[in-house]
């Protein structure tokens, strides 16, 4: 047999498995380059590898492999031995930028260690990192989620504002709304419409910080509460729930819906956004593993399909319920239905 057998060029590819035996490499390079501020260094112009050593207390030999490495991921370019940040570095890993990502990729960051956990997970069926570590108890974890979480909603907003149609809408309640971040921009985009953010008190502390600092605080209004046990009150127009089903077994996705449409007036609609799998669970690729991920650091974390929350909504009475992907890289996909 040599290389060339045609039997070998129609084999499987091994591509995959020699790609992916190495991919936490580059994670870990974007994910270390993040934390050490690598792209602020380089922020005001080129640096020599020794320049950006001593910049950032490192070993000079090991800084040159380094900022190669970043060169090949095209993070950073290199001429004449002078390093400076490629376009997409400027824009979205500078923190002075206004489209800045750091702190989501340092909440992935957090939970490089827990990945490290998967096997332990997977024997115990429990998560690898506590939830409560960054819902509350520990402050600096939760800033830094609720941070991330305010970065990426920025992102998506941008979108969603135009996928949801809230004219004439008076009165949302926002279920587990994290840093407020959609409410904000819906009810500036929709004026008329209010918020109520119901949110576990730690990350509500930090939210409030962020609609008052965004000079929202008059139309979006934080509640401690609990979404499995809190009232979520009555005469709502809008109910959104994004991203929290991944943290929810189907059973209390479905009570979530009941509780949702018990609060609307008729004709009131439920949004609910999230990472979403297609029918089966294993595609697309990314959604699967945020189920892993979500296993990884919530007690009942994992994914659901799209059409199952449709349908779990179609049996609680809600109807006209359509789905509609947020263009890539955004990975998620938002379900929507009315109360008739
Ligand atoms: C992934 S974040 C999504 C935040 C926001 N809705 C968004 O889409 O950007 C999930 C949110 O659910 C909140 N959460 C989790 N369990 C909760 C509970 N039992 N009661 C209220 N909020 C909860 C978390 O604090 C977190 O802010």
């Amino acid at each position: 047999m040599s290389a060339t057998d045609p039997s070998v060029a129609k084999g499987p590819d091994p591509s995959s498995i020699v790609r992916l035996s190495t991919a936490y490499w580059e994670s870990q390079t974007l994910l270390t380059a993040n934390r050490l501020r690598l792209f602020d260094a380089l922020a005001d112009g080129a640096r020599t590898a020794d320049e950006v050593a001593s910049a950032l207390s490192l070993d000079a030999r090991s800084t040159a492999l380094f900022l190669r490495a970043c060169v090949g991921l095209g993070f950073l370019t290199e001429k004449a031995g002078r390093f400076e940040n490629a376009p997409v570095a400027a824009a979205f890993l500078v923190s002075r930028s206004p489209a800045f990502m750091g702190n989501v990729i340092r909440y992935s960051d957090q939970l490089y260690g827990a990945w490290g956990q998967l096997e332990g997970s997977l024997r115990a069926g429990k998560p690898a990192l506590p939830a409560e570590t960054y819902l509350g108890d520990d402050p600096a974890r939760t800033r830094g989620f609720v941070m991330a979480m305010h970065e990426r909603a920025l992102g998506i907003a941008r979108v969603l504002v135009n996928v949801l149609d809230l004219q004439g809408r008076r009165s949302m309640l926002d279920v587990g709304g994290g840093p407020g971040t959609y409410s904000v921009l819906l009810t500036e985009r929709f004026p008329g419409l209010r918020s109520e953010v119901l949110e576990l008190p730690g990350v509500a502390a930090v939210a409030r910080e962020l609609v008052a600092s965004a000079g929202a605080s008059d139309r979006v209004v934080l509640r401690d509460g609990d979404y499995h046990s809190s009232d979520f009150g009555s005469g709502k127009d809008v109910v959104l729930m994004s991203g929290m089903f991944h943290r929810e077994s189907e059973a209390t996705c479905r009570g979530l819906i009941e509780r949702a449409s018990a609060c609307l007036d008729p004709g009131g609609l439920l949004v609910v956004s999230d990472v979403f799998t297609d029918e089966g669970g294993a595609r697309p690729t990314f959604a699967a593993m945020f189920g892993l991920n979500m296993m990884l650091t919530a007690p009942d974390g994992g994914v659901h399909a799209d059409a199952d929350v449709m349908r779990w909504m179609g049996d609680c009475g809600f109807r006209d319920m359509r789905m509609v992907p947020l263009p890539p890289p955004m990975p998620h996909r938002v379900v929507m239905g009315f109360k008739p």
